[in-house]
């Protein structure tokens, strides 16, 4: 059985001391930082690019999962890799070449994830599965934090799992949107490691408390 993950998305942190918001995450147990990038064109939001990548990896110690809803990856590409994220997570959905892009960044040192919406079946993300050190199963529409868990995709993660164990490969499974103690108890189940969350992490009373419940649900 594989590690469980916590990611704690900084959209959800006070983005006024974002320094002080990612080590408030370290010091409440996050494994990862999710770093979520939205262009206003792939997703009807905007948040921040690679300059706030950057600022993060210069100021804490922590690996940096970022996740990006842009309809041109390959285009900024080379703009978060000298950021220094450590995973840079795609969508398949988006405008390019996906097996290029996912090349691209295993090529440049980096882990590389391939993203999915709700809506997109399984079947779609196949001939990638290989290339691959993460798939991101979103549980809600991308686009925004605070969103209600999507129960329909559970039979995706169960697919992907079993494929995963039936082809011998060692992809991470990652869970986004709704991710909290309850769902994500029902994502591990269903076979996803790594656990996003925004909402029930930064916004929790007691952060390091709700990563824990994250972590042991
Ligand atoms: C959704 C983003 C998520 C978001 C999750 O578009 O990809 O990472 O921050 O937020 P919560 O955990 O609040 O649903
Ligand atoms: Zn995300």
């Amino acid at each position: 059985c594989r590690d469980r993950v916590i990611s704690p998305s900084l959209l959800a942190a006070d983005f006024s001391r974002i320094r002080d918001e990612v080590t408030r995450a370290i010091h409440s147990g996050a494994d990862w930082i999710h770093l979520d990038v939205m262009d206003g064109h792939f997703v009807d939001n905007i948040s921040f690019g690679p300059a706030v990548v950057q600022a993060v990896h210069e100021t804490n110690d922590i690996y940096l999962d970022v996740h990006l809803m842009v309809s041109r990856p390959d285009h900024f590409l080379p703009r978060f890799i000298a950021a220094g994220s450590d995973l840079i997570t795609v969508h398949v959905e988006a405008d390019h070449d996906v097996a290029a892009t996912l090349r691209a960044i295993r090529e440049a040192g980096c882990k590389a994830g391939l993203a999915l919406n709700p809506a997109t079946p399984f079947e779609a993300v196949v001939p990638y599965l290989d290339q691959i050190d993460l798939l991101l199963c979103m549980t809600v529409v991308p686009g925004f934090g605070g969103q209600a868990f999507m129960d329909e995709v559970l039979p995706k993660i169960e697919a992907a799992a079993q494929w995963r164990d039936e082809h011998g490969l060692a992809y991470h499974i990652e869970v986004d949107g709704g991710i909290d103690a309850l769902t994500a108890a029902r994502c591990a189940k269903a076979g996803a490691n790594v656990m996003v969350a925004g909402s029930s992490t930064f916004r929790a009373p007691d952060m390091a408390q709700a990563v824990k419940q994250i972590r042991e649900a």
